[in-house]
C-alpha cells in the first residue's frame, strides 16, 4: 500500500475511534477464537484487542499496546507456536512521530527466537524477547568426559532487541514457529522441515494482509534471527512469495497475501545444511581434537556443556572424504569478489576462495584494532604500523577449535539435531545428504525428500524470477564461531552480492556463536535502509 493511502486509512481509523479503543488486560483472542465451519481462526487483526504494557529503555518509559498470542493462520496445527506477538508504541495511536517514523511509515521489526531448529516461542516485551532465542540441546550425541559448565545468554548484550526496536519507533511483530521435536496428541511429528519456515512465512502474510488495519508498513518488514533462527531469517528473505511453499501455506490457511520481506538480519546462520558437512571438513580437516558443546536450557539461560574428544581414525578418514567434495561444490557456484576475480579452490582446498575467507578475518581484526582492542594475545596475527597485514590460517583454526565431529550436520549415526529436523510425520530422524546416506552407520536409516531439503536452503532461491528476494541484508558471524564453517556465511553473502543485492557482511571479532551483540549498529543499519528508499 502507498504511504499516502495508508496515512488516509490510519486517519480514518483514528477518527472512527478504532485506534483509541478501550484498554484491556484480559485475555486476547475473542475474535480469533470465533469459529466457523471453514476456518477456525480469524485472520483479521483486531486493533482493540490489546493490553497496555510498558518497557524502559535508557531510563525512558515507553508505553506500548501489546497484541499477544494472535494465531496467525486460519487452520493451525499447534496454537502453542503458530502465534505472534505484536507491540506498537502508544504514540502511534495519537498521531505522533517517533524519530523519523509515524504510524504509516514505521518499519516492522520481525525477530524470531528459534534456536537449534527447536520450536520457538514469539518474543515478549519484558521477558525472553529478543535475547537471541532459546537454545535447546543441539545434539543427542553423548558427552560424558571432561565436562565443564558455563551459563551464557545467546545475546552478548543486556538489551532486549524488542525494547530497543520500540524505543526507536519500530513496530515489533514476533512469531513463534514449530520445530523438530513438535508432536501432536497422537504422537505425529508436526514440526519437521519445512514447518518452521512455512510458519514464519504465514506470519509475514498475516502482516501484509492486515497492513491497512494496523500501524506500521508491511513493505518494510525486517527479519532478525540467530543461528537456526538466522538461517530462517535468511530463508524468509531469499524465498519471498516463491510458489514452492504455497501448498504448505494453503494447508494452514495462511492469509492470502505476500510473504516477502524488505530486509534480513542474520546472525551466524546455520544454513546451507546440505553442504555444511563438507564445508566444515574443508575448514577443520587435520584438526583432530574437538570440544563438543552440548546446549540445554535452564530458565531461558543457555547451558553450554563442553566435553573434549579426539577423532577416531574412521572419523579422520571420513573428514578427508568430505573435505574432498567441497572444492567441486564451491567452484560450481562461480562466485567472484568485488574485483570480479573468480573465487575457486584446487583439489587440496587451497586457492582464491580461501584467501577471500581469510581476508574477512583480517578485516575483522583490523576493525577491532581501530576500536582499541589489544590484539597482541593473538600470536597468529601480523600487525605492522597499526595495520593487520596477515594471519596464519592454520593457527587461527586452532584458536577457533573444532566443535563438531564429521559429518557435523548429517551425522552418519543420525545423532544430530539436523537429522531430527529432516524427519517426517512418523520418522524422527533421517539423513538429508546422499553422502551421509551412502556412509550411513545407523540401523534402518532413511533419507529426506530432496525437495524438502531444498526448501530449507536459501541459496538456490536467491534472485530467481519466482522469488521476491529481500533487497537488503546484514549478516554477522563471530570470528570465534565454530558451529559451522566460515564458508557458509561467506558463500551466502557473496551469492547475494554477486546477484546485485545490498549486503553488509562482516565477521564480528572474537565473538562465539551468538547474536544481537551489536544492537546499536544493527538499528543504525535498519534506519539507513528504511529511510534511504523512495517513499512508495
Ligand atoms: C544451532 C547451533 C548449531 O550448532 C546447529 O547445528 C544448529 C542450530 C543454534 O544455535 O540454533
Amino acid at each position: 500500500m502507498t504511504h499516502a493511502k495508508k496515512s488516509l486509512l490510519m486517519l480514518s481509523l483514528l477518527g472512527s475511534g478504532l485506534f483509541t479503543g478501550c484498554n484491556t488486560t484480559s485475555l486476547q483472542q475473542s475474535s480469533n477464537l470465533s469459529s466457523s465451519t471453514v476456518s477456525k481462526y480469524s485472520l483479521d487483526f483486531n486493533p482493540q484487542n490489546y493490553s497496555v504494557q510498558s518497557v524502559e529503555v535508557d531510563g525512558k518509559k515507553i508505553a506500548v499496546r501489546a497484541y499477544e498470542n494472535i494465531v496467525y493462520v486460519a487452520n493451525p496445527v499447534d496454537t502453542d507456536y503458530q502465534i505472534m506477538n505484536i507491540y506498537i508504541p502508544e504514540d502511534y495511536f495519537h498521531d505522533k512521530s517517533i524519530g523519523a517514523y509515524n504510524a504509516a511509515t514505521a518499519p516492522i521489526f520481525f525477530p524470531n527466537q528459534v534456536g537449534g531448529y527447536m520450536p520457538g516461542k514469539p518474543a515478549t516485551l519484558n521477558g525472553r524477547g529478543g535475547m537471541g532465542g532459546g537454545m535447546p540441546p543441539m545434539s543427542s550425541r553423548d558427552n560424558t568426559a571432561g565436562q565443564t559448565n558455563t551459563q551464557t545468554n545467546r545475546s552478548g548484550s543486556q538489551t532486549n532487541s524488542v525494547a530497543t526496536a520500540l524505543s526507536r519507533g519500530y513496530i515489533v511483530a514476533s512469531a513463534g514457529a514449530r520445530g523438530r521435536t513438535t508432536q501432536n496428541a497422537q504422537g505425529i511429528y508436526t514440526g519437521k522441515a519445512p514447518a518452521a519456515i512455512v510458519d514464519l512465512k504465514a506470519a509475514v502474510s498475516y502482516l501484509h494482509f492486515n497492513d491497512a488495519r494496523m500501524p506500521g508498513d508491511a513493505n518494510k518488514i525486517i527479519s532478525n534471527g540467530t543461528s537456526a533462527g538466522g538461517a530462517l531469517s535468511a530463508l524468509l528473505g531469499a524465498t519471498g512469495d516463491h510458489p514452492e511453499y504455497r501448498p504448505y501455506l494453503t494447508a494452514l490457511g495462511a492469509a492470502p497475501a505476500s510473504n516477502a520481506i524488505f530486509a534480513v538480519s542474520a546472525y551466524c546462520p546455520i544454513s546451507n545444511l546440505d553442504h555444511a558437512d563438507s564445508a566444515y571438513e574443508w575448514q577443520f580437516k587435520g584438526i583432530n581434537t574437538y570440544k563438543n558443546i552440548k546446549m540445554s536450557m535452564l530458565d531461558y539461560n543457555v547451558q553450554r556443556q563442553t566435553s573434549d574428544g579426539t577423532l577416531t581414525s574412521d572419523q579422520i578418514q571420513y573428514s578427508q572424504l568430505l573435505a574432498q567434495t567441497f572444492p567441486a561444490y564451491l567452484n560450481g557456484l562461480k562466485l567472484h569478489d568485488t574485483h570480479q576475480q573468480l573465487l575457486q579452490l584446487d583439489t587440496q582446498g587451497e586457492g582464491s576462495f580461501k584467501n577471500y575467507v581469510k581476508q574477512f578475518v583480517i578485516n575483522s581484526a583490523q576493525k577491532a584494532l581501530a576500536q582499541g582492542t589489544d590484539l597482541s594475545v593473538f600470536s597468529w596475527l601480523t600487525v605492522k604500523d597499526g595495520k593487520v597485514v596477515d594471519l596464519d590460517f592454520d593457527q587461527y583454526l586452532h584458536y577457533l577449535g573444532r566443535m563438531k565431529t564429521p559429518g557435523a550436520f548429517d551425522g552418519r549415526d543420525l545423532s544430530t539435531g539436523e537429522n531430527q529436523l529432516f524427519g517426517t510425520e512418523k520418522i524422527d530422524k533421517q539423513h538429508f545428504t546422499d553422502f551421509a546416506q551412502t556412509h550411513n552407520n545407523a540401523a534402518n536409516a532413511t533419507q529426506a525428500d530432496a525437495q524438502i531439503v531444498k526448501l530449507m536452503n536459501p541459496n538456490p532461491y536467491i534472485g530467481l524470477a519466482q522469488s521476491n528476494t529481500a533487497s537488503h541484508w546484514r549478516i554477522r558471524h563471530g570470528s570465534k564461531d565454530s558451529d559451522t564453517s566460515l564458508a557458509i556465511p561467506v558463500i551466502l553473502a557473496t551469492l547475494l552480492e554477486n546477484k546485485g543485492y545490498d549486503v553488509d557482511f562482516a565477521l564480528a571479532w572474537d565473538k562465539p556463536h551468538s547474536g544481537d551483540y551489536d544492537l546499536t549498529e544493527l538499528f543504525s543499519w535498519m534506519d539507513q535502509i528504511s529511510q534511504q528508499t523512495s517513499k512508495k
